[in-house]
């Protein structure tokens, strides 16, 4: 028996004013998608914006449903329109924000598990990490180099060719 230790690296800023001109403008970019989410049953309301390395910026948010399961996060409507419009374009960098109307989000949005999963994919396809910046509505940034920090252990295509 052997007790292991796995660690993640992130990187905390005060505020906006401490990310690059680049960054700042891809986190505005999510603040608009977050500001046109439909999230009328939770009123958590997120937007994400990708840039792609083609300079493309590709933006989404929750979309909700009555029949709640059938809705989406923002992480993965935009994830998907990516791959759908630019399946052969790797993702640099996604921009994650969050606002409600009934509460502040004062803390980094913390991605769900299936939205970790889904961008996971994405990463491991194109062979080059993913830089993810999290923001609330207010309050510090988190940053993480890669999506594989974001979901240690993560189930991977190559376990479907164990059996
Ligand atoms: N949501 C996202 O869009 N992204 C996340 O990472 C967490 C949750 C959405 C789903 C739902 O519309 C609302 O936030 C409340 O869970």
């Amino acid at each position: 028996m052997k007790k292991l230790e796995l660690k993640i690296a992130f990187t905390e800023f005060d505020n906006e004013n401490e990310l690059s001109t680049p960054e700042l403008e891809l986190l505005q970019k999510a603040r608009k998608a977050c500001d046109l989410a439909y999230a009328p049953y939770s009123d958590f309301h997120v937007g994400a914006a990708l840039l792609l390395e083609n300079g493309v910026i590709v933006t989404g948010n929750n979309q909700e449903n009555a029949a709640f399961p059938s809705g989406l996060c923002a992480e993965r409507v935009a994830i998907y329109y990516a791959g759908a419009q630019y399946p052969n374009t790797a993702v640099k960098t996604i921009a994650i924000t969050c606002k409600s109307k009934t509460f502040h989000v004062g803390e980094p949005l913390s991605p769900c598990g299936g939205c970790r999963q889904a961008m996971s994919e994405y990463e491991i396809r194109q062979k080059t990490n993913i830089r993810v910046i999290l923001m609330g509505e207010t309050g510090k940034i988190r940053v993480v180099e890669s999506i594989a920090d974001l979901l240690p252990f993560m189930f991977k295509a190559e376990e479907l060719k164990k059996a």
